[in-house]
């Protein structure tokens, strides 16, 4: 997949922005403040219609405006896309989405008409933090190949949102109506069976990625980076008889809690390093290069699974690696349209040995692109940019 067009309007810092990205690697400098991360964060929004950070829609529109759209125009396999998101003020049309102008009516159209994997140094709380970042590693890989998956994990959202209402009810009044208990038991119980199976699909299939490029960056063939599936139920087979039993059987102690106390809501990926718990035996260049894995294991899967090569974005994560970890890094994406952002062009300086940059400064937000060496036509090209772009409001 390769976006071959960004338009935003009024999205965080940017009031005007047009962009025609290279299909290989873009890179994308400037200081801190400057609108690196918004623009990857645009992208990150027409892929699965929100911010990979923790922000709601009503933070990106810019100050003082109504509404912000951001527009990318992709081209896959199956053609040329437009995919439009317009985020308002507006009570009622909070968020629309529009695929070549048509609004779509569920979230679910969106989930795969862009892939893209971002990896940025926050991404090292995958290792480092609760289950929480790697469930949603997970999660949000399924969900860009997979729509019932996406279905599934929405559906199952409102059903255990329905039952801890009801159980903080029970909880203040013990007499209270619990009939409706059951039925959202019993669709939490059939949407786990497809989240638990699926997750475990890729976790399989991520495992072996995963643990053969962590050896092929860290050199070390004694280093042995291995995943597995840690689910809070007793069985996964035959999934939604058991998540039924035991939402039943744990309905008091859920109602003393007020939340619902297993399921694929509080499952784990377990990481661990010659079989020993990564987050609390790791050192930190092992964390760095545990993380790398994860997320190129993820560009590898994704693109198994939905036979295209995600769009990749990579934030401010080159001053975070050594020179091993980000020349294995640059020699991976070379089939990926990329999107690299740096604060300082030095942090590619070892890489110009395999590498030209032609550059295009424009105020604010720097903006250069890369090649590979060699690629004379090209660089000649790329001295005259065949892109234009302008920022205002900065
Ligand atoms: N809703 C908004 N309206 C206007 N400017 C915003 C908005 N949200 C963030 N910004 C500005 O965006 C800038 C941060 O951009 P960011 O992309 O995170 O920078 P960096 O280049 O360091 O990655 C800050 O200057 C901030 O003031
Ligand atoms: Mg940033």
């Amino acid at each position: 997949m390769k976006i071959e067009k960004i338009r935003l309007s009024h999205f965080r810092n940017y009031s005007e922005l047009t962009l025609y990205p290279h299909e290989s690697v873009n890179l994308f400098f400037g200081p801190n403040g400057s609108g690196k991360t918004n623009l990857l964060e645009a992208v990150h929004y027409c892929a699965l219609g929100k911010s990979h950070r923790i922000a709601s829609d009503q933070n990106v529109i810019q100050s003082g405006e109504k509404e912000a759209l951001c527009r990318v125009t992709v081209r896959g396999e199956s053609g040329r896309r437009e995919i439009a998101i317009r985020l308002s003020r507006e009570e009622g049309q909070k968020k629309t989405i529009q695929i070549d102008s048509k609004k779509i009516g569920r979230f679910s159209e969106l989930m795969g008409c862009l892939q893209c994997v971002i990896f940025s140094p926050e991404d090292l709380s995958l290792i480092k933090e609760g289950p929480s970042p790697r469930r949603r590693y997970l999660d949000m890989m399924i969900s860009q190949v997979n729509r019932s998956y996406f279905i599934a994990l929405q559906q199952y959202r409102a059903g255990m949102e329905q039952r801890n209402a009801i159980l903080k009810t029970l909880h203040q009044n013990p007499a209270a109506d619990r009939r409706m208990l059951e039925d959202f038991e019993n669709a939490m119980a059939q949407n786990a069976e497809i989240i638990i199976s699926e997750r475990l699909k890729v976790v399989s299939l991520l495992s072996g990625l995963a643990r053969d490029t962590y050896q092929g960056i860290s050199g070390r063939e004694e280093e042995l980076f291995q995943m597995s599936y840690h689910c809070s139920l007793k069985e996964t087979e035959g999934t939604a008889v058991h998540m039924r039993e035991q939402l039943r059987e744990n309905r008091e102690e859920d109602i003393r809690l007020g939340i619902t106390s297993v399921g694929p809501h509080r499952d784990d990926l377990q990481l661990t390093l010659n079989r020993k718990n990564m987050k609390l035996f790791a050192s930190q260049g092992q964390i760095r290069t545990a993380a790398l894995s994860l997320k190129l294991a993820q560009m590898k899967a994704l693109k198994h699974m939905g036979g295209e090569s995600p769009v990749l974005l990579l934030d401010d994560v080159m001053s975070e690696l050594d020179r091993t970890r980000r020349t294995r890094l640059l020699s991976e994406i070379d089939a990926f349209q990329t999107f690299i952002t740096c604060t300082d062009r030095s942090d590619l300086e070892d890489d110009r040995s395999h590498r030209e940059y032609a550059v295009s400064a424009k105020e604010g937000l720097g903006c250069m692109e890369l090649t590979t060496e060699g690629r004379e036509e090209e660089k000649l090209r790329l001295a005259e940019p065949d892109f234009s772009m302008e920022t205002e409001g900065e």
